[in-house]
């Protein structure tokens, strides 16, 4: 069996304060003898306190974004290379925030995808799709869009993490049914090894997953692990996730 992966995207919260007072809470809620693999995506101006931070830990973390060169005139944006210096494992890409507010196409992503594999970084891919084309019955083919331009930017020998995460579950409170992350994680897995990737690649779901519904969820045969929003911010709730 597959070791799940359970992992929180904190968005634009938390200061470098928080992130401590988070740590402190968190850290002793977890089993000694806990397998779970855990990654923090949180703010890039945290990541050099978060790294301090779990630094005697197994905990990883990472950013949740980052730009497609690695360094020159670039006003503003964030380099992996850097991130890597930090210590992060993983870059979070293809968010459906940056692909809505900040306009991403699916080719930025995917160079950036192979610009993070270069450096041994993890890509972790987010893909999912709107309410109206889940009513269209578009679910499939969007993700395969996403996943595919995706896959033949990357070396699919090297590790990287698919997130499913349909727009319409994501801080609406409105998660997907079980049936429809079972067959939706079912399309991914085989449109992957269709594209000649590995059985083995995780897929994570994401969309107000909770205490209350994480059960359920992980009891999923295609299901993974979490990337997890809203509930990832409180410690307590997200330990609850990851037990
Ligand atoms: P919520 O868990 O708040 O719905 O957010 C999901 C998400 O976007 C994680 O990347």
């Amino acid at each position: 069996m597959k070791q799940k992966l359970f992992a929180a995207n904190w968005k634009l919260n938390k200061g470098p304060k928080e992130t401590k007072s988070f740590f402190e809470e968190f850290l002793p809620l977890l089993p000694q003898e806990s397998q779970a693999q855990i990654v923090f995506f949180v703010p890039a101006t945290n990541l050099e306190s978060t790294a301090q931070l779990l630094s005697q830990t197994k905990i990883h973390f990472g950013a949740q974004n980052c730009y497609s060169q690695l360094n020159g005139a670039f006003t503003g944006e964030i380099s992996a290379q850097i991130i890597k210096e930090i210590g992060a494992r993983y870059i979070l890409l293809g968010h459906s925030e940056r692909r809505q507010i900040f306009k991403e196409s699916d080719e930025f992503i995917a160079l950036k995808g192979k610009l993070v594999q270069s450096l041994g970084l993890i890509p972790m891919l987010c893909i999912g799709e709107t309410l109206e084309e889940r009513d269209a019955g578009k679910t499939e083919k969007i993700c395969e869009a996403q996943l595919v331009s995706f896959m033949k930017s990357i070396d699919l020998k090297k590790d990287w993490v698919v997130a499913y995460e349909p727009i319409w579950a994501i801080g609406t409170g409105r998660t997907a049914t079980t049936q429809q992350v079972s067959e939706t994680h079912a399309q991914i897995k085989k449109l992957i090894q269709r594209e000649g990737g590995s059985s083995q690649t995780l897929i994570l779901y994401g969309g107000s997953v909770k205490p209350e519904n994480s059960k359920e969820l992980l009891a999923i045969a295609e299901v993974d692990g979490f990337l997890v929003g809203g509930a990832s911010l409180d410690p307590h709730s997200f330990s609850k996730i990851c037990l």
